[in-house]
């Protein structure tokens, strides 16, 4: 009986040590920071970066989105594909699963996002190339943003 009790309160703390980065096999430090972050769910919904706010038409903005493709082919797809894991995560449905200011940041201030976010920072632990800061400027980051709410919506 009192066994079975220790059992279940390691499988809880083994549970909660692999939290926060949706399992994976990091230990120690890693897992203490993840399961810091798991208990404060204010720190999960705050924004970082640089944009606070990002205003999306309800149409997409073909001329944007045209840009942004433009763009997307020169900068991003060293690293990125729609559809499927490269040097970074598939980004064809990334507009469905993240919101336009996390996108807006992971290009503008990606430092701060690998660092802070916990869903960029669990991304980093995973793919263990940090994806470059700054590389196009909040122009052509909003193009690009559009464009991939484009891929996502034709999907
Ligand atoms: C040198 C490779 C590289 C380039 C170039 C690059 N990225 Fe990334 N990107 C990554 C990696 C790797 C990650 C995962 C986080 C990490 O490890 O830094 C990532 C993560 C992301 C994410 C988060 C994905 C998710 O599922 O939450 C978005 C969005 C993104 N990149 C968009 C872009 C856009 C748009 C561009 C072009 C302006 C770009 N990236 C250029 C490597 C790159």
């Amino acid at each position: 009986m009192h066994d079975r009790r220790i059992y279940g309160v390691v499988l809880l703390a083994l549970l909660l040590s692999l939290g926060g980065c949706g399992g994976g096999e990091q230990g120690g430090e890693d897992a203490g920071k993840a399961a810091e972050a798991a208990a404060n769910e204010e720190t999960a919904k705050a924004v970082y970066g640089k944009i606070k706010e990002v205003s999306m038409d309800p149409q997409v903005n073909t001329a944007f989105a045209e840009k942004g493709e433009k763009i997307f082919n020169v900068v991003c797809s060293a690293c990125h594909k729609y559809d499927e894991r490269y040097v970074g995560p598939a980004v064809g449905d990334v507009y469905d699963r993240r919101t336009p200011e996390y996108i807006m940041n992971m290009m503008l201030d990606t430092e701060v996002m690998l660092e802070k976010d916990d869903t960029a920072r669990c991304l980093l632990q995973e793919y263990l190339t940090k994806m470059p800061s700054a590389q196009v400027n909040e122009t052509d980051a909003r193009y690009v943003l559009e464009h991939l709410r484009e891929v996502a919506e034709n999907r």
